[in-house]
């Protein structure tokens, strides 16, 4: 990963700071972005101390916020000639329905737009790579049947169910990038990290869970105990695989487990119809004109 310069969202923490912690280890040029200005820093300082290091960066940015995923995308095209690797993993699974300040309700606007709108506004900086890698995490269900009618939870919020519907949309979005993308540089695929104990899954609440489930949640609390770290850096392994590996250069529109396999995507995937329609949501909810994503 010498000479390789690599963007990761929500990398101050979690899975995304195991990521980054591993690439900087292995040479590249690290990106870290995160939310908070001393979380950052902290995280920035001990990436550099853990790697030994020292080209790691912060760039602060609110993917739950458009503005600032343009004010990111617009420093990163003016400090970098170019961009190797960009890697989604920001997320959020929200307890209850709530809109962002652009009127987006959150898991669809964390989980969706904001990789949408990051890949797009990037696109040149990745194309200015000999050979580019965007990354984007998956959540832990991937439902067969996409709510079209209840993108944004507008007629049922169903705590966890409604991450995995926004995961599945993403996943749809970006085969559709993919496909766009085809005969550039760029390949697009997306990967499942596997449960990790971080802030996301600690903040998870027995109302989060099917009624059904709820019983479990005890054991879902001790799976996600305080590790130090632990599960988030095996968590970290597709992430890592996919930016680095050498057999998958070139491989692009594919999904992939937490144990770096190619795994089976559900039917929706690949319905045009519903891929059309989702592309054409995502690019009037960014405000962009469809079709400016191409090849
Ligand atoms: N953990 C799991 O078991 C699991 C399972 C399946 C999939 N995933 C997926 O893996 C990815 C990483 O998960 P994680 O568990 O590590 O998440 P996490 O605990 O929420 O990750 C924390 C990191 O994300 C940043 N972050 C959170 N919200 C942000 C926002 N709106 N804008 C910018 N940065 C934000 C935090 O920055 P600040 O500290 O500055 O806020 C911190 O750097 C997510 O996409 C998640 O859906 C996780």
């Amino acid at each position: 990963m010498k000479d390789k310069i690599v963007l990761i969202t929500g990398a101050t923490g979690g899975i995304g700071k195991q990521t980054a912690l591993t690439l900087a280890k292995m040479g590249a040029q690290v990106i870290v972005t995160g939310r908070s200005a001393s979380s950052g820093q902290e995280a920035v300082a001990e990436i550099k101390q853990l790697s030994g290091n020292s080209k790691v960066d912060l760039l602060l940015a609110d993917v739950s916020k458009q503005a600032e995923i343009k004010d990111l995308a617009g420093q990163v095209k003016e400090k970098y000639a170019r961009l190797d690797v960009l890697i989604n993993n920001a997320g959020l699974a929200a307890s209850k329905r709530q809109l962002t300040e652009d009127g987006v309700e959150a898991n669809f606007a964390v989980n969706v737009l904001a990789p949408f709108l990051l890949t797009h506004l990037l696109v040149d900086s990745l194309k200015s790579s000999q050979s580019a890698r965007v990354i984007t995490l998956m959540g832990g269900e991937v439902p067969s049947i996409l709510e079209m009618d209840n993108l944004q939870a507008e007629r049922r919020f169903d705590g966890l169910n409604s991450y995995s519907q926004a995961k599945l949309a993403m996943l749809v979005v970006m085969y559709e990038f993919a496909q766009r993308l085809q005969g550039s540089t760029i390949t697009v695929n997306v990967c499942y990290p596997g449960q990790a104990s971080t802030t996301m899954t600690r903040s998870v609440t027995p109302e989060m869970l099917p009624q059904a489930m709820r019983w479990i949640f005890p054991v879902f609390k001790w799976m996600t105990r305080p590790d130090n770290g632990k599960s988030a850096a095996k968590a970290s392994h597709s992430s890592v695989y996919l930016a680095s590996a050498a057999e998958v250069e070139g491989v692009t529109g594919k999904y992939f487990n937490s144990n770096c396999q190619e795994a089976a995507m559900p039917k929706v995937v690949f319905d045009v119809e519903t891929r059309q329609h989702l592309w054409r949501q995502v690019h009037q909810l960014t405000s962009l004109s469809n079709g400016q994503t191409t090849a």
